[in-house]
């Protein structure tokens, strides 16, 4: 069984607003996306595939895939507009896999443990996704900020990557949905529940496993790395 990680690093981080691209920033002394695809590279998943930015190939190849020597980077390709986008052009250059493991690379704290769950149970639900119960109440809002509903908390989670699918199941739910005029899917599993008729498995993440995203959620980033420093 042939496991591919798709690693996104393709977006602009318009709401990190900073100078250099958010995965390139350096974080503990390396690159942001180094950190998922160490991670990737001490897993069990046989090969990865990058997704960067149209043009920015050549400075990560050279950059961050030579310079940290990781083997299992079989192919880098430049990615889309949008991050649905981007996931397609990771599923079309991973032709041949059994399953998928689509990975926002802007999530530096996924760990060996996490994936080796996620390859373990898509192999026998066919899709799932890592994420963790939220612990603040959630409202739903209508688009005057009036509360229309509060979901039982027990049952929502807040949803991470990596999320791993079959890959014929993933192929077809993204070429269906790209094809309607505004697909509006912001993470994998949405085109499967919208596409397809297979249930799609939450498993537990990590309350670590936090996407980098605005200014503070590096002040968070770096505390985790000066505490796991100490362990
Ligand atoms: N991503 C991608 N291609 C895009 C947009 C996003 O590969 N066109 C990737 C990002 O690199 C990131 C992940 O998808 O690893 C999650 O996206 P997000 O955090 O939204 O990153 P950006 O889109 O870069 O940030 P922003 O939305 O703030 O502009
Ligand atoms: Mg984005």
């Amino acid at each position: 069984m042939k496991y591919t990680a798709i690693v996104l690093a393709a977006g602009k981080g318009s709401r990190m607003n900073s100078e250099v691209q958010k995965q390139y920033m350096t974080l503990g002394g390396k690159p942001l996306i180094a950190y998922s695809l160490e991670a990737f590279e001490k897993s069990a998943v046989d090969e990865v595939i990058f997704v960067t930015g149209a043009g920015e190939e050549e400075y990560c190849r050279k950059e961050i895939i030579d310079r940290y020597g990781y083997k299992k980077v079989a192919q880098i390709i430049p990615g889309g507009k949008e991050r649905y986008h981007s996931v397609f052009e990771g599923l079309k250059a991973a032709a041949g896999s059994d399953y998928v493991l689509i990975h926002d690379g802007a999530r530096p704290f996924v760990t060996e443990e996490i994936i080796a769950r996620t390859m373990r149970t898509v192999r026998e639900k066919e899709a799932c996704i890592v994420g963790m119960p939220v612990k603040d109440t959630i409202k739903i809002s209508d688009c005057e900020n009036k509360v229309l509903d509060t979901p039982q908390r027990e049952h929502v989670w807040m949803v991470q990557t990596p999320q791993a699918f079959s890959y014929g199941l993933i192929y077809h739910a993204y070429e269906k949905i790209l094809a309607q005029p505004d697909c509006g899917i912001t993470d994998d599993a949405m085109a499967v529940e919208k596409m397809c008729n297979v249930p799609v498995c939450l498993i537990e993440g990590s309350y670590r496993n936090i996407k980098i995203t605005t200014p503070e959620d590096l002040v968070t980033a770096e505390a985790f790395l000066r505490q796991q420093a100490l362990n």
